[in-house]
């Protein structure tokens, strides 16, 4: 029986994908740098500098290392803007109930997002309270796929990754989580997500997700 979930932010709580996206495309289009949503699927759940290389591989130009770092941080600049609007309001349909049901089957939850701005994410959405952990994506040293930030999640909860279940929109994290020994649960699309245990559209099927910590 599983005691612990195990949440990425971006594309599962909230839909702050949209806003790295919009972000990335900013940077692009300032670059002349070709770019679109396919693409986008392979930023999913990859780190800051990682998305950077992934975007400029479609440029014929070679950027020097102090010139991705301040790309990086122009983006991130433009990302921190969009997300400082958030409230509880941008919490996906479904997470809250889900949230407060686990917590009442003494479910614990952690978080496992490589964003370095969850911790702020969290705060906007008025959801950092319910949180038993929250992984310092600065620590972690190997991006998903991955399954190191999974392990420090678990590790941190007192648990083996074989009692957790992991939830994750990208395809990278659901590689990270089945890597990781955890039970995968995909929220979103079955053709991108197809190694998942257990996929669904969204967080709004609370019972399919509740019965893997009752039985
Ligand atoms: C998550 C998102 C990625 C993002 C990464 C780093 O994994 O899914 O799209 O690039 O976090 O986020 P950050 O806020 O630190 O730039
Ligand atoms: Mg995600």
């Amino acid at each position: 029986v599983y005691k612990a979930a195990v949440f990425d932010l971006d594309g599962v709580i909230t839909d702050t994908a949209r806003f790295h996206y919009l972000a990335w495309k900013k940077l692009a289009d300032e670059l002349g740098v070709y770019f679109d949503e396919n693409i986008n699927e392979r930023l999913k759940g990859v780190g800051r500098m990682e998305s950077l290389e992934i975007i400029l591989e479609k440029s014929p130009r070679r950027f020097s290392r102090d010139e991705k770092e301040y790309l990086a941080e122009k983006k991130n600049g433009y990302y921190k803007n969009m997300i400082e609007k958030i409230t509880q309001k941008d919490l996906l349909p479904g997470v809250k109930e889900l949230f407060f049901a686990l917590k009442g089957r003494g479910v614990k939850i952690a978080l496992a997002s490589a964003s370095r701005n969850a911790p702020t994410v969290l705060k906007n959405l008025g959801i950092a309270e319910l949180f038993d952990y929250v992984v310092d994506a600065g620590r972690i040293k190997r991006c998903k796929p991955d399954p190191e930030i999974f392990l420090v999640a678990a590790e941190n909860l007192g648990l083996k990754p074989g009692e957790c279940v992991g939830i994750e929109d990208s395809a990278a994290g659901i590689e990270a989580i089945k890597r990781a020994g955890m039970f995968a649960v995909g929220i979103g699309d079955p053709e991108i997500l197809k190694n998942a245990d257990m996929v669904l559209r969204d967080l709004k099927n609370l019972r399919a997700i509740l019965k893997l910590f009752d039985d």
